[in-house]
């Protein structure tokens, strides 16, 4: 397929290290093949994540600049408010500095020890701020979610049939909170669709039950909808993110995903005045933990530049050349028969480690497996999200075997160019061509006791 041009120029650069294979051969090892463990300038194409890794404007820049860093009542910060109302619809906006930092203000407003949370597909922070807050976290996304190679459209959305048994098995006085992540990232930036965000939107109704957005992709998934659902091909990107966060009553966003600024994040209350006690309460718990109410822990320059990313991150010619990289990586990984989580989805390309290492069990970690090899192959970082991620089972410490063993190549907006995607593609094609010389994986020599990824050593078996 051909690449969608970038729909901006290069004004700014900045120099990446080239390494030898040798070099990248021990970097690696003295980074006990953990690649959270690797400097930064060790890596040429950086895929560990989408989030904050963005590019920003010389608008954003600009804004930097003028923004106001008045403690209390900066213009940075009504510029901000001002433009997040008019995009969803909602009544009160709450800067933060971060997704975590939104999920954790929030979610205690809603959940108590002894509740769930039910979601299409919980983040790894979102689940922790579910338990954290004494509550439980349900998965309950659709089957095809879970079948890579199976190309169907919305494999994000919530299997509402399960959501709506689930609310009647546990009862709906317990169940404290809906979460619709948009996109759904664990499922591999797999898209929700209108009618079953309205959906899920009828069922908390019909229970009484809250509905928050997870809303760190959902400027790209209303490209996904407008694309994919005929009934929303005639609306704006604009209009179709109106309505989808018109089914909700909350938000929570991390804005270092699709409103492209290096840090940030925002709590949203759809009604101001029904909501009243609930929006004392997340400002005094924005006072204590993030700071006071305008700037919710942000720089006066960075509610500026959140200010005009929002804007920037829903300019439809940006989202169409944004997952037309992501379509054109896909292809070229279809032309050499690699599997991945299929239709591509918004952030990155998640590849089905598990195909590439069909002989390396799920406690070899093939995830990493091929992670280490996209490092040593061509100085890429990606990451695991596999049973190396998932980790051992909290009562018996014994090894969980995850649904997927992913390795995610997340994509960085505005970063890198087609050549680097050909990069990204060469390396994986020839991993594959070579992958039968390698048979074992890696074993864990020392591990935290929870979200053991980021600082685990490991070695080769
Ligand atoms: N929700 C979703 C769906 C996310 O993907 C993330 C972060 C968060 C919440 C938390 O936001 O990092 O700003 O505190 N995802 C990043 C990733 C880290 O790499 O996928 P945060």
């Amino acid at each position: 397929i051909k690449y969608v041009p970038e729909p901006f120029r290069i004004k700014m650069v900045e120099t990446i290290k080239m390494t030898t294979s040798e070099e990248r051969a021990e970097k690696i090892k003295e980074a006990n093949y953990n690649l959270f463990n690797l400097r930064g300038e060790d890596v040429y194409i950086d895929l560990l994540t989408d989030s904050g890794t963005n590019a920003m404007s010389q608008d954003q820049w600009a804004g930097v600049m003028r923004g106001d860093e008045a403690y209390a009542g900066a213009s940075s910060y009504f510029k901000l408010v001002n433009t997040a109302k008019d995009i969803f619809g909602y009544e009160f906006i709450q800067p933060v500095h971060q997704g975590r930092a939104a999920e954790k203000v929030l979610f205690p407003t809603f959940l108590k020890s002894g509740q769930y949370a039910i979601s299409n597909m919980f983040f790894d922070t979102t689940r922790a701020h579910v338990i954290l807050a004494g509550a439980r976290p349900l998965d309950c996304v659709v089957p095809e979610a879970k079948d890579p190679g199976k190309r169907s459209k919305f494999k994000g959305n919530m299997d509402v049939e399960k959501m709506e048994k689930l609310i009647q098995e546990y009862g709906p006085e317990k169940i404290g909170l809906v979460v619709l992540t948009i996109t759904n990232n664990s499922a591999g930036g797999q898209p929700v669709s209108m009618k079953n965000a309205r959906e899920v939107a009828a069922i908390c109704k019909k229970y009484n039950i809250p509905l928050n957005i997870d809303a760190a992709r959902y400027a790209e998934n209303a490209y996904f909808i407008k694309r994919d659902e005929p009934e929303c091909a005639n609306m704006s990107i604009k209009d179709i993110i109106k309505e989808m966060f018109s089914y909700a009553d909350f938000f929570t966003m991390s804005a270092k995903k699709d409103t492209i600024v290096n840090m940030g994040g925002l709590i949203g209350v759809k009604n101001a005045v029904e909501n009243a006690d609930m929006i004392l309460k997340i400002k005094a718990n924005c006072i204590s933990f993030e700071g006071f109410t305008t700037y919710g822990g942000l720089s006066g320059r960075d509610l500026e530049a959140l200010a005009i990313g929002l804007l920037e991150g829903i300019d439809e010619n940006f989202l169409r050349y944004r997952i037309g990289q992501m379509e054109y990586l896909a292809s070229r990984l279809d032309d050499a028969g690699i599997i991945y989580q299929s239709p591509v989805g918004g952030h990155g390309v998640f590849v089905d480690a598990s195909k590439i290492f069909p002989n390396i069990p799920f406690n070899e970690f093939p995830g990493q497996v091929l992670a280490i090899e996209l490092y040593k192959e061509a100085g890429i970082r990606s990451c695991d999200i596999g049973s190396y991620m998932l980790g051992n089972d909290p009562d018996t410490n014994e090894q969980l075997e995850a649904d997927f063993e992913f390795t995610r190549l997340a994509i960085p907006r505005r970063v890198y160019t087609q050549a680097h995607l050909d990069v990204i593609a060469d390396a994986l094609i020839a991993i594959k061509e070579r992958a039968h010389e390698i048979t074992r994986g890696y074993r864990i020599t020392w591990e935290p006791p929870i979200l053991r990824h980021f600082q685990a050593s490991l070695e080769i078996i």
